[in-house]
């Protein structure tokens, strides 16, 4: 497929940047797996500090991330409490059962955000002898499937103070917590402090090539670096990547007020559309999720002729269903060009 023009796909089609890649080529490096490579150790500071952490873990994935953190937190047969919109459970190939005998107990909450009450009544009774154990709860910030929505920093603290009560952890998809920070105002920190273990991915919003850190108390990352090795992914001379993520964090998060910025006009612009649907109310970070009217056409065909007829590329999620995501490699122009290709392909 030629590169698009203008590629709305998901915030994961970046490219490094020229300042980017020269942080790459100047990484100092070591044997990762050995503690001994610089810049990684510099990385995994930085996140643990931002997270308010004792310990973080450079990872080569979010998916990664989540299924190490699963796998510490639970044993098998036990249950993960989750969001049915979970990225755990659609989109990482069954991994809490595959690598860790884990199930899944999705719980309906609005648009990806749960409340305690519905953690209070998921959680299994400890004295039954036939219910399998809860294991952890876990939550995504900001919510994909739920339309980028951020999770308030008070709903984390009253799940979390539930999830506590029945001695369960908490553990936090940060794949696009940073996300969550910018359109808040409020600290990674203190998203992260009622979170026994949470994330942040590098290579969406912030631009980088590949890699995840994972953060977390001592003994929880002790744990989780066995696992890295378990799940092969402990590296070598890691810090090539890791620049990047040194990089990133010094100088991609602050403009993340950009796209969340495209994202709104994207938003405002679709809903002057005849033939889409959407609540631009609903946009508040860097996803934008709408309907194609299917008296007109399907989304998937909505999706290709865009593609094939203007070079812009946006993801169908279903039958009616497109996603747009905004990201470093989107510029201003393009959000007004995307909206223009969109009524074409709707009018002709
Ligand atoms: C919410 C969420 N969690 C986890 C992941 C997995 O991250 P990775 O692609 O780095 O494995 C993604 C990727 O899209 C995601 O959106």
């Amino acid at each position: 497929m030629p590169i698009p023009r203008i590629d709305l796909y998901s915030d994961t089609q970046t490219r490094p940047s020229p300042a980017m890649r020269r942080a790459i080529a100047a990484a100092e490096v070591g044997d990762e797996q050995r503690g001994e490579d610089p810049t990684v150790n510099r990385l995994q500071e930085m996140v643990a500090e931002l997270l308010g952490k004792e310990r973080a873990l450079f990872l080569p994935s979010g998916t990664m991330c989540n299924e190490i953190a699963y796998r510490v937190w639970g044993r098998p047969g036990e249950e993960i409490i989750l969001d049915r919109t979970a990225h755990a459970l659609h989109y990482e190939t069954g991994a809490p059962a595959a690598l860790s005998g884990l199930m899944t107990r999705p719980l309906e909450g609005l648009r990806g955000v749960f409340d305690a009450e519905m953690v209070e009544a998921a959680v299994r009774p400890r004295d039954s002898r036939h219910a399998p154990r809860s294991a952890l709860v876990s939550i995504e910030q900001t919510s994909n499937l739920g339309g980028g929505r951020v999770w308030p920093v008070t709903r984390i603290e009253e799940v979390a103070e539930a999830a506590r009560r029945h001695g369960l952890p908490v553990h936090m998809d940060g794949a696009r917590l940073l996300n969550a920070v910018v359109a808040s105002g409020v600290p990674a920190r203190d998203h992260a402090a009622s979170c026994d273990s949470v994330w942040i991915d590098l290579s969406k919003g912030l631009g980088c090539p590949v890699g995840a850190v994972l953060a977390g108390g001592s003994d929880f990352v002790e744990e989780a670096f066995r696992c890295k090795h378990l799940f092969g992914g402990a590296m070598r001379q890691a810090g090539i990547i890791a620049a990047a993520g040194v990089y990133a964090l010094d100088n991609n998060v602050e403009r993340l007020a950009e796209d969340h910025a495209h994202a709104r006009q994207l938003g405002e612009g679709l809903a002057e559309i005849s033939g889409l649907r959407i609540d631009p109310a609903e946009i508040e970070t860097n996803m934008v999720y709408f309907e194609v009217d299917p008296a007109r056409m399907t989304a998937p065909d909505f999706s290709a002729r865009l593609l094939a007829q203007h070079g812009v590329r946006i993801g169908a999620v279903g039958p009616r269903q497109m996603r747009a995501v905004t990201h470093l490699d989107v510029a201003a122009p393009d959000i007004p060009a995307a909206l223009r290709a969109m009524a074409a392909v709707l009018a002709a």
